[in-house]
């Protein structure tokens, strides 16, 4: 437990804990400001598991080391996830300091329902980010509204919460040696946003499209897909369009969602490349050397082109 007005490993001032309610199973989050640089705010996550049997421990703290070197990857690489500033081992307890995004998560926008095109917003706000993620060889396996934050400065999405993430065909990276760690002794993920073959252990990228089809139709109807009747899972394009969806949206949503991993979306870009085919007046196409070409809203894409950091 970090102390609010105390100063941790001289340079970080705690300013308050995150309420109990917005954290998880393994940490505790604190603001605090680095008072080395001009007080810069900053979230530390105090690595704190609530199960003491050793082997869980072990697994849990190469968790925490995981999400560390892979926050430390992305976060320099783009702006719409936080950059790692330290991971610190202290007395045998750890923290991983990162970047801190003003704004509020979307757990606070639950309540109201969003309308189609907020909604077709988040999607093209967060797919690309999804595309870097997995390219970069990682599977984030916990996206849902509580780990995504509009940022105040511009009000785009920015994805936060790697404790979960599994990190595949990565030799370099720690939890490659064929042993899922994560799915051994821990089950990770949040279970409403959890398609069946993460449940069964074995996440593939596509489980991230599942996870952000679950939160948008969650914006567009105040749903949570879990507790829809057998029939509307069954045909969700229809019940999405009863209640008063578009057809496309309704069909790539439906998609999205597939319960059967190999009928959903295989990638970020197989799902942009659908929404590039709705003639929308106000999308624009922007082309990207690396990547498939994307369909950005008229209105910030110029802002989307600099400030990207990809
Ligand atoms: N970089 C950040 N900037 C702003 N708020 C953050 C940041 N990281 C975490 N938070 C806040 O703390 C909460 C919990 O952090 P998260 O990384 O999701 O950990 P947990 O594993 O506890 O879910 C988030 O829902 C968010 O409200
Ligand atoms: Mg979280």
């Amino acid at each position: 437990m970090l102390e609010q007005g105390k100063t941790f490993q001289n340079v970080y001032k705690i300013i308050k804990k995150f309420e109990p309610k917005q954290t998880g199973a393994f940490g505790e989050n604190y603001l605090a400001e680095k008072t080395d640089l001009f007080n810069e705010q900053v979230v530390i996550k105090r690595f704190a598991p609530l199960n003491p049997n050793p082997a869980t421990l072990k697994d849990a703290q190469r968790l925490f080391n995981n999400e560390a070197k892979m926050l430390h990857e992305l976060g320099k690489n783009h702006d719409q996830i936080p950059r790692l500033i330290a991971y610190i081992e202290d007395e045998r307890e750890f923290y991983i300091i990162q970047e801190y995004i003003e704004g509020n998560d979307l757990s606070h926008e639950l309540e109201e329902k969003w309308n189609e095109d907020k909604i077709i917003e988040l999607l093209l706000d967060l797919l690309p980010v999804l595309e870097f993620v997995h390219a970069k060889g990682a599977i984030h396996r916990d996206i849902k509204p509580a780990n995504l934050i509009r940022r105040n400065r511009d009000n785009k999405i920015v994805l936060i919460d790697f404790g979960a993430v599994k990190i595949v065909n990565r030799p370099d990276l720690e939890n490659q040696a064929g042993v899922d760690l994560t799915t051994q002794t821990i089950v990770v993920g949040t279970l409403p946003y959890m398609p069946l073959e993460q449940l069964h252990g074995r996440p593939c990228f596509c489980s991230d499209i599942y996870a952000l089809g679950v939160t948008a139709i969650q914006f567009l109807t105040g749903q949570l897909l879990l507790n829809l009747k057998e029939q509307e899972i069954e045909d969700i394009q229809e019940y999405l369009q009863s209640a008063g969806v578009s057809e496309k949206l309704a069909s790539i949503l439906s998609k999205m969602v597939e319960e059967n991993w190999r009928n959903r979306f295989q990638s970020a870009p197989e799902v942009l490349k659908e929404f590039n085919k709705i003639q929308l007046p106000y999308f624009v196409f922007t082309p990207s050397p690396e990547h498939t070409p994307r369909l950005l809203p008229l209105d910030n894409w110029r802002g989307k082109l600099t400030r990207n950091r990809t």
